[in-house]
């Protein structure tokens, strides 16, 4: 057989308009621009798993050297996974779990331990008294039931403090009417949200009943930039958020290894810390300065891609003359 010149790469995404993903899908387009012979190929399931065993289906089909996937639900996936392990195509899961072991290789922070950095920041700052309210992410995704494990491991630990669980629905927005009934409100000190975007949009809601002074918000991503977690807690909207790395950069490096056949290990974990206001300008500095080197790589990359296409219009042209 004749030996391929790029490696072909395809990655499921699981869910549109969303910063944190697409945060991932830039940070695996600069690493997969980094290595010429990657061929990248993203697709979204935008919310749908039928849409997103389809997208794998294709993935199959085209024979992707790697496929990797950052899986909506657990259990549909299921199969789809296992029939592109059969035909002998590595499979990379970024974030979410599913329930097979039949995968290559996982990718992404420990979510309980996700959970338990945030436990252990309210009762640090409460010092083990207070009414906590747990926004929940969805339960059957990893993300959502690990965090709230993590976090109920920790919590439970101090009877002084008393926690109230409602969830968030597929949005980002907390379901419940508890958080938008005063009364209630009034009553709480803490809340942990699932993500970010979750615990923002619960600090909007207590500040629309001037509550947003009294609570302390703790979320998770920690996201820099402009919209990000970490800018967040720079406002002082968020009391903190917990680290989750998106992982995209780290996706691509794993596939390229599997493509050139290494051993990778079964279970990637990516770190994960606590940003509050005592480190998140050090945090931001550090991103920037990523984002920054990544612009000049790009840079780079587009001037490559120019003097390639400069002397291959220039070689093309010799060739004419020779024929000439
Ligand atoms: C984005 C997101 C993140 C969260 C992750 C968990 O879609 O909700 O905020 O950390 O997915 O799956």
């Amino acid at each position: 057989e004749e030996e391929k010149s790029t490696v072909d790469i395809g990655f499921s995404q699981c869910i549109d308009n969303d910063i944190w993903r697409k945060s991932m899908e830039h940070e695996m387009g600069i690493e997969a621009s980094l290595h010429s012979d990657i061929n990248l190929k993203i697709y979204n399931a935008n919310r749908k798993a039928k849409n997103q065993i389809r997208d794998i289906e294709r993935m199959i089909e085209d024979k992707m050297d790697v496929i990797i996937i950052s899986p909506f639900e657990s259990d549909s996936i299921v199969p789809v996974i296992e029939k592109a392990k059969a035909e002998g195509i590595p499979v990379i899961l970024v974030d979410r779990k599913v329930n097979t072991s039949n995968y290559t290789a996982y990718l992404g922070a420990d979510n309980i331990e996700v959970g338990r950095i945030a436990g252990r920041n309210i009762v640090s700052l409460s010092k083990g008294n207070a009414n906590v309210l747990e926004i929940r992410g969805e339960a059957t995704t990893t993300p959502g039931s690990e965090r709230s494990l993590g976090f109920r491991q920790i919590i439970k630990q101090y009877p002084g403090i008393k926690l109230i669980n409602i969830v968030a629905d597929n949005y980002g927005r907390p379901k419940d009417d508890y958080i938008k009934n005063l009364d209630s409100l009034n009553k709480i000190d803490y809340v942990f949200a699932f993500n970010d975007i979750v615990a923002y949009n619960a600090w909007k809601i207590a500040k629309g009943k001037g509550l947003d002074k009294k609570i302390k918000f703790v979320g998770v991503d920690g996201l820099n930039g402009p919209n990000g977690g970490i800018q967040l807690v720079k406002d002082g909207i968020l009391e903190a958020t917990v680290l989750y790395p998106t992982g995209g950069s780290d996706a691509i490096k794993l596939a390229l290894k599997l493509a050139n056949n290494e051993i990778v290990p079964k279970n990637n974990k990516l770190s994960t810390i606590l940003i509050d206001s005592l480190n998140a300008d050090i945090m931001s500095n550090q991103f920037d300065k990523i984002s920054i080197q990544q612009s000049d790589i790009e840079e780079q990359q587009n001037v490559i891609k120019d003097q390639v296409k400069k002397y291959s219009t220039q070689s093309n042209l010799l060739k004419m003359v020779l024929v000439l």
